[in-house]
């Protein structure tokens, strides 16, 4: 049984990434040589989730910085190739932040700054693992039912990730600790990272699953179904608001409805100090296809708009707590809506300000 995933490997002269797109029909891999197929890659979602955009980022100015020298480019095309990789897509700040730590070594060459993401991606799977214990320290300490019901929503594990996973990686250390007893996965529309890639991580890690509509979360949570919720995050801001897969925030209102925590699993990769306050984080609007058409076939009438934002916001106030690899800050004082936040330092050695 697989336990882990490689979701993107550096092969000395190519980005290797599974193709996230024809999962789970097919197990496929895409070598990336040139920025052009790497930018398309990232928007077409064949490498996602913010962590594995900060790996793959990163590994785009090694790619960049060969392309220059194969191609004869100075260096204004070249800094220009590794632009556009940083914004390939806008949301999660790790792919910018990915690109930016590799950057004061383009002067040393493409080897170096391989070696650089390398470390990036080696940094994340070591956060994942931490992650994950400090998350299920936590989750244990919180719910007493045993063993425990958990809800989560668009794939947060190690598809999004170099390895292991942030909101998986929780998952998959409560299943090591056999405290498992079923995950209910948000099928995640339109892309159904849910559905097509969480679902297939749990079975390939015997972990039980369960995939349900997005509209049928509140529902479950409300009826009990579940104790808490674990997601992922693409940035958070300074005051904790947390910007993640659109559908988050609705599944957000339910846990604090419902009185169960919600536990956002993040690096501190994905906290954004420069971004004060969720109102100021970008969110990527998709294409419309997306939601008019089902697999080619239209889903809607003709001449009828969409509006496909891929993620949404959940006020600090909604995160009951977020684990990080260096411990677990308790982000709001209670779950209810009028409850302001009141960052408070768990096991974490950073301040208790995010
Ligand atoms: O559009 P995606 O698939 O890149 O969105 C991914 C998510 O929203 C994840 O929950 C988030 O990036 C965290 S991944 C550890």
């Amino acid at each position: 049984m697989t336990t882990d995933v490689r979701t993107i490997a550096w092969t000395g002269d190519a980005l290797r990434l599974l193709d996230q797109t024809v999962l789970p029909a097919r197990v496929e891999h895409l070598e990336v040589r040139d920025v052009d197929a790497l930018v398309d890659a990232i928007r077409r979602l064949v490498v996602r989730g913010a962590p594995a955009l900060g790996v793959a980022g990163a590994f785009g100015v090694a790619i960049a910085v060969r392309q220059a020298e194969r191609e004869g480019w100075d260096d204004a095309a070249r800094d220009a190739a590794i632009a556009r990789v940083r914004e390939a897509r806008p949301t999660a700040v790790n792919l910018a932040a990915g690109v930016d730590r590799v950057l004061p070594r383009v002067p040393e060459g493409a080897a170096a700054v391989a070696a650089e993401a390398q470390a990036v991606l080696d940094e994340d799977v070591r956060a994942n693992r931490a992650i994950g214990v400090h998350g299920a320290d936590w989750l244990e300490s919180r719910c007493p039912r045993r063993p425990l019901r958990l809800l989560t929503h668009c794939n947060a594990g190690a598809l999004a990730t170099a390895g292991w996973g942030t909101a998986l990686g929780v998952v998959r250390e409560l299943h090591v600790r056999d405290r498992v007893e079923m995950v209910y996965a948000d099928e995640t529309r339109p892309l159904l990272q849910g559905s097509r890639l969480t679902a297939w991580e749990l079975r390939e890690a015997g972990i039980p699953c369960t995939v349900q509509v997005d509209a049928a979360a509140a529902g479950t949570i409300m009826r009990g179904l579940v104790d808490a919720a674990v997601i992922g995050a693409d940035r958070i801001a300074a005051n904790g608001d947390t910007a993640n897969k659109v559908g988050s925030l609705g599944v957000a209102l339910a846990c604090a409805a419902a009185g169960i925590p919600l536990l956002v699993a993040a690096p501190w990769s994905t906290v954004d100090r420069a971004t004060p306050a969720g109102d100021a984080v970008p969110i990527e609007e998709r294409p419309a296809e997306e939601v008019l058409a089902w697999g080619g076939t239209p889903a809607a009438p003709d001449g009828v708009q969409a509006f496909n934002p891929a993620f949404d916001v959940t006020p600090a106030r909604l995160v009951t707590a977020l684990a990080t690899e260096t411990g677990v800050l308790e982000v709001a004082a209670g779950v209810t809506p009028a409850s302001r936040p009141q960052v408070r330092e768990g096991a974490a050695d950073r301040p208790a300000r995010l």
